[in-house]
């Protein structure tokens, strides 16, 4: 499963990048939004950044919601740098746009997705990932993880290529369920990706090998 963090924060995909472990970036317009990001210049202009401390997919959403728009947002997009993936909404427009897409050698990443017939319909026409939102889905009183399955299931049984990038993740048992659910990816804030590293034992044992060490130091 590959690990990609969810923030357009600098600092946190340093930090993250530094572990060894960070295979891509998501962000979205919120992230961007809370980094005090304004106006087209400065956002192509973060992107490149990303670009250039991450080696790997870079998902960059467009905030269009019309076929034509959508498709020349996102050739801007994905003109910033090779490793752009441009992120399209689950809607009807966004389908056309991801299937030209797929048809003119763009990546694309489907967003918003919080069923199995949309992530279906997105991976018909062609999209790279696949973004189901779990942490939201949890929020309204369902399980998100049953919709990881259920993708794992379908896109093994039809053979489907686009990947299950599991997103809006909330804590550090999410990346675990994700993992034997079989998602392919998974997109989560540095909080939750530092969480797995956390055992108290691992804490007390440290200790007492610190202290043992030192009689023999
Ligand atoms: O980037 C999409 C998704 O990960 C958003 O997560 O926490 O806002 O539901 P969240």
């Amino acid at each position: 499963m590959k690990f990609f963090i969810d923030t357009a924060n600098l600092a946190q995909i340093k930090e993250a990048n530094e572990l060894g472990i960070l295979d891509g970036v998501t962000t979205n317009p919120s992230l961007m939004a809370k980094e005090g990001i304004k106006g087209q210049d400065a956002v192509i202009n973060h992107y490149k950044t990303i670009c250039e401390m991450v080696n790997g997919d870079i998902s960059a959403e467009v905030i269009s919601t019309t076929f034509n728009e959508i498709v020349e947002e996102g050739k801007k997009l994905a003109a910033i740098h090779k490793n752009i993936v441009v992120k399209v909404p689950m809607i009807k427009d966004g389908i056309k746009a991801i299937k030209w897409f797929t048809d003119n050698g763009i990546k694309t990443n489907c967003t918003l997705v919080f069923s199995a017939g949309q992530a279906i319909l997105a991976a018909k026409a062609g999209a790279a990932y696949i973004s189901p939102f779990i942490g939201r889905i949890d929020d309204s009183g369902w399980d998100g993880m049953d919709l990881i399955i259920q993708l794992a299931h379908i896109f093994d049984m039809q053979g489907y290529t686009s990947e299950i990038l599991a997103a809006s993740i909330r804590s550090p048992l999410h990346i675990i369920k994700c993992a034997e659910a079989g998602a392919d990816v998974v997109t989560s804030p540095l909080e939750s990706i530092l969480g797995l590293l956390k055992h108290p034992l691992t804490d007390i044992g440290l200790a007492k090998f610190l202290e043992d060490a030192k009689k023999f130091a």
